[in-house]
């Protein structure tokens, strides 16, 4: 069992748990995750590791189905039945130069430790966070504090920029040089927000968050497709040069289980 050793609610549906995971704490790397299981009956959801503290992970999630709503329900002292990781491709973190690290809604869950490894690698890193009104931005001081320079956005203008995450990113690469970009956050927004980079041909990551199950390579419930050929995000991810994603078909395949897990859920909330 791994016990939680805090939980807070960062934002109208989105928490923050700290759990007790000491293998998973001891090996985890920027950019990889955990599968956690709620009980033996339960669905097996990922989430990002978002920090690492001693014997303890962070995960941040938005009640978005049935499983995440009820691990909601858990609390500090709370423990959930199983925790797999770290999984997946560590970022690929160097000295680059300049580096802006993008986290849109729940995604900027991952941005404080990529932000963290390459500032350590000697990287001047910029900070982009945006979210759809001020109230639902999360980790603004964390990410103010590791980055050189932090820009906001909502899209209501409620705080910062008002406007996009690649509104800020397009006039800072008219502006000056920057080697590489990582871009976390809903599909839809990562595919605009990339789309900014290609002029430039600055090499752009993305994080993937297509269904996973096993998180092994061996169910093919997470392919998607980069560059023409079929890869495992939770073996060969979840990231991947942004340029050669294929979104759409990213897209197409989160929405494959929608009637199911709205069904779930109803069963749950009776
Ligand atoms: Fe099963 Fe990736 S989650 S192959």
């Amino acid at each position: 069992m791994y016990k939680i050793d805090a939980a807070t609610k960062l934002a109208d549906r989105v928490y923050e748990y700290w759990i007790r995971a000491p293998q998973v704490a001891q090996h985890a790397r920027a950019g990889q995750f955990i599968i956690l299981r709620l009980h033996e009956a339960g669905e097996r959801i990922p989430l990002t590791i978002s920090a690492i503290r001693g014997d303890t992970v962070r995960v941040i999630f938005m009640t978005v189905g049935k499983t995440t709503e009820e691990l909601a329900t858990l609390g500090a002292g709370d423990s959930i039945s199983d925790v797999v990781g770290p999984l997946g491709k560590p970022s690929e973190i160097g000295n680059y130069g300049t580096c802006c690290v993008i986290g849109g809604g729940v995604g900027i869950a991952s941005t404080p430790l990529i932000a963290k490894e390459l500032k350590s690698a000697g990287n001047h890193v910029i900070g982009i966070i945006g979210a759809r009104s001020a109230d639902l931005l999360i980790l603004e001081d964390e990410m103010r504090e590791i980055c050189d320079e932090l820009h906001i956005t909502t899209d209501d203008g409620s705080k910062g920029v008002h406007g996009f995450a690649a509104d800020v990113l397009k006039k800072l690469l008219a502006e000056r040089k920057i080697d590489r970009v990582w871009i976390i956050g809903p599909a839809i927004m990562m595919k605009v927000t990339a789309g900014a980079t290609v002029p430039y041909g600055v090499k752009t990551y993305v994080s993937l968050n297509p269904i996973m199950v096993d998180g092994t390579g061996m169910c093919g419930s997470c392919r998607v497709t980069v560059g023409g050929e079929t890869k495992f995000a939770c073996v060969d991810g979840p990231e991947f040069d942004a340029h050669q994603v294929d979104f759409n078909e990213l897209m197409q395949r989160q929405r494959i289980y929608t009637g199911q897990e709205k069904a779930s859920l109803e069963r749950f909330a009776e």
